[in-house]
């Protein structure tokens, strides 16, 4: 489904990816950790086409991606969400989904009823009319999610979509990120939330400096004690075992 190759980004004189190579096979539930700064979500904004790699390649779904602008690569398939979410605040849930429907079809009744089906199955059906920030938080991601699904993606890139909820809330989530999945999209994830990608995850990779440094199961992962401390802050091998 995805493999990139290489990819190195630098902002000035500051080296953020570092030849991070890394594949998502079709179909599975990938997450992506590693510390504040080490390069996930501009891991994410490369892949997605929104920065322009250094050098490396970034195959997806049969082809070569590299360098194409973010509507070719979401019309690909492949449509992130975003950390810090940007709704347009004074227009309604739906109207912000909509915006993500549109890239299938230019029928806006089509693309109404598109969104308002994918609204729903996310637990926004009775928000459907409410301005974007009216939403909490947990309804903010629950949007920025809808967004993306809207685009009826094959692959879908979600920065850490549960940061700040509360256990119920990511809870609800995960379940909801298990079922798009089972509906047939492929799905890598930045996520903190540890109890989260030791339940969720088939696969992890390890980010830190820019360079993916580790790769495996969950568990693997997490009882590669010496990565995780190393790279994650000490206590972090225990909290994901016990997740
Ligand atoms: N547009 C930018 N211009 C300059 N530096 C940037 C830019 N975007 C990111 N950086 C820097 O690149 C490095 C990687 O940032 P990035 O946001 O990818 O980290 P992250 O792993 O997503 O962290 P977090 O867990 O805090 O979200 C950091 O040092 C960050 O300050
Ligand atoms: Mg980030």
């Amino acid at each position: 489904m995805l493999e990139a190759r290489g990819v190195t980004k630098s902002f000035g004189g500051l080296l953020a990816l570092d030849g991070a190579t890394l594949t998502v096979s079709d179909g599975a539930i990938v997450a992506l950790i590693g510390p504040n700064g080490a390069g996930k979500t501009t891991l994410f904004a490369t892949l997605a086409g929104f920065l322009e790699p250094d050098s490396g390649t970034i195959g997806f779904a049969g082809g070569d991606v590299t360098g194409l602008p973010p509507h070719a690569i979401a019309e690909r398939g492949m449509v992130r969400t975003f950390q810090i979410t940007q709704p347009f605040a004074r227009l309604s849930v739906l109207e912000n989904v909509v915006v993500g429907a549109y890239l299938r079809t230019p029928h806006r009744g089509e693309a109404m009823e598109r969104a308002a089906a994918v609204a729903r199955r996310l637990g926004l059906g009775d928000r459907l009319n409410a301005t974007a920030a009216s939403l909490t938080v947990a309804g903010r991601k629950r949007l920025e999610l809808a967004r993306a699904l809207a685009t009826r993606p094959k692959l879908l890139l979600l920065d850490e979509v549960m940061a700040g909820l509360n256990p119920t809330e990511i809870g609800e989530i995960v379940a909801i990120v298990r079922r798009i999945r089972d509906d047939g999209v492929t799905i890598f994830l930045i996520e903190h939330v540890m109890q989260a990608v030791m339940s969720l995850a088939e696969r992890v990779h390890v980010i830190a400096g820019g360079r993916i440094i580790a790769e495996g199961t969950p568990a693997a992962i997490a009882s590669d004690a010496a990565v995780v401390e190393a790279y994650l802050g000490r206590g972090a091998a225990r909290r994901m075992l016990h997740a």
